[in-house]
């Protein structure tokens, strides 16, 4: 008797722990009507598409790549992780192979909530983290202005990933822990460069998503945010990008916004690797707003990317 009662007892728990599994990882969306009316700035919407680095992981890659491959996002592209291997899909117009059938709300959510049109989980390899923090009007042009872009007809090709990471329900608890909905803020003790280096730095540019280490869980360090860590394709290391003796103390706003134009450095290298990618990207933004974000990377805290004491 004791021990049925017992084992009824596990069953009804182990139905409330997925029960509460269930509505904890459900996937949340932006309350419908949450898009008013709207008049859409393309200029605005192709600035949000360089500093996004939407083409850095979306454009189909060619061997002689010309600028306007830039803007075929038939996707393909791979990025490497610890939890394995995604191939960027297809976010060109294509009805079929892209998302020219999604709707408007469809994209504003993949983008601030990491959900999927048929109302999944996104993986996080799509930095929505960082993306979040637009504000909607931002979104929205961006959304204007990629519906300007061809149609690419390139299908897409599953991730590679192991279990559990295929199992695109229990990124709810990992968006629980990293994902806090909030969109930037600016800041009345900050002059409106600062704040627009800021919203640019963190929100669409995502540079901390590659420039800080990042813990067990997979979610950036706040105390070594932006002080370089390991690459995450598993392949060397991303600088420390601020004003920390290990990083950027040597560098004046002038240098950084020079790299951000021409992907050279004060030594007269040039910046290799995904970062090469990103600076294709800044150069397309106004010197203004290049100048925002280097004088945004010499204002952070210095830290080191050495664990804290
Ligand atoms: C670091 C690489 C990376 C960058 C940068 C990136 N994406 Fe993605 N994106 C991905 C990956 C990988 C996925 C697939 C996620 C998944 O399957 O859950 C994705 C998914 C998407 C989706 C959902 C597509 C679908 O079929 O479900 C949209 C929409 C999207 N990205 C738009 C954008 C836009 C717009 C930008 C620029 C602002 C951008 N992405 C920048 C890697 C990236
Ligand atoms: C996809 C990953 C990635 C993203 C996103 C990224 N970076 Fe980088 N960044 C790198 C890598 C890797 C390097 C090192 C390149 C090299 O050594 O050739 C680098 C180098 C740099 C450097 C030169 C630092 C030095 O000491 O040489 C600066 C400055 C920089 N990044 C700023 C930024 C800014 C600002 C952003 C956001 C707009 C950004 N990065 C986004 C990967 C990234």
């Amino acid at each position: 008797m004791a021990r049925r009662r017992f084992l009824s007892g596990i069953v009804v728990l182990a139905a409330a722990a997925g029960g509460a599994f269930w509505l904890l990882t459900a996937p949340t969306s932006l309350p419908t009507g949450a898009l008013g009316p709207h008049t859409a700035n393309l200029d605005n919407g192709k600035t949000m598409f360089n500093i996004g680095g939407c083409a850095s992981c979306h454009a189909t890659e060619v061997a002689e790549p010309k600028a306007e491959d830039r803007l075929k996002l038939g996707g393909g592209h791979a990025l490497k992780t610890p939890f394995g291997t995604f191939l960027a899909p297809n976010i060109s117009t294509d009805p079929k192979a892209g998302i020219g059938a999604w709707s408007e709300f469809d994209f504003v959510n993949a983008m601030v909530r990491g959900v999927g049109r048929r109302g999944e989980h996104l993986y996080p390899s799509f930095p929505y983290t960082s993306y979040q923090r637009m504000p909607l009007a931002d979104v929205r042009d961006l959304w204007a202005f990629l519906n300007t872009l061809p149609a690419v007809d390139r299908p897409n090709e599953p991730h590679q990933l192991g279990f559990p990471f295929n199992f695109r329900r229990g990124l709810g608890l990992w968006k629980l822990l990293h994902l806090d909905g909030k969109a930037f803020e600016p800041s009345p003790d900050r002059s409106a460069q600062l704040n627009r280096g800021a919203y640019l730095v963190e929100g669409p540019g995502h540079c901390a998503e590659c420039h800080s280490p990042r813990g067990l869980s997979g979610g950036i360090d706040p105390g070594r945010r932006f002080a370089g860590g390991p690459d995450p394709s598993g392949k060397g290391f991303v600088p420390n990008i601020t004003p920390h003796a290990d990083g950027m103390a040597k560098w004046s706003d002038r240098d950084i916004a020079y790299l951000l134009e021409t992907g050279q450095t004060p030594d007269g290298d040039s910046v290799g690797g995904t970062m090469a990618d990103v600076t294709v990207n800044t150069g397309n933004l106004s010197a203004q707003d290049r100048n925002a974000m280097a004088a945004y990377l010499k204002a952070l805290p210095a830290r080191s990317c050495k664990a804290a004491k």
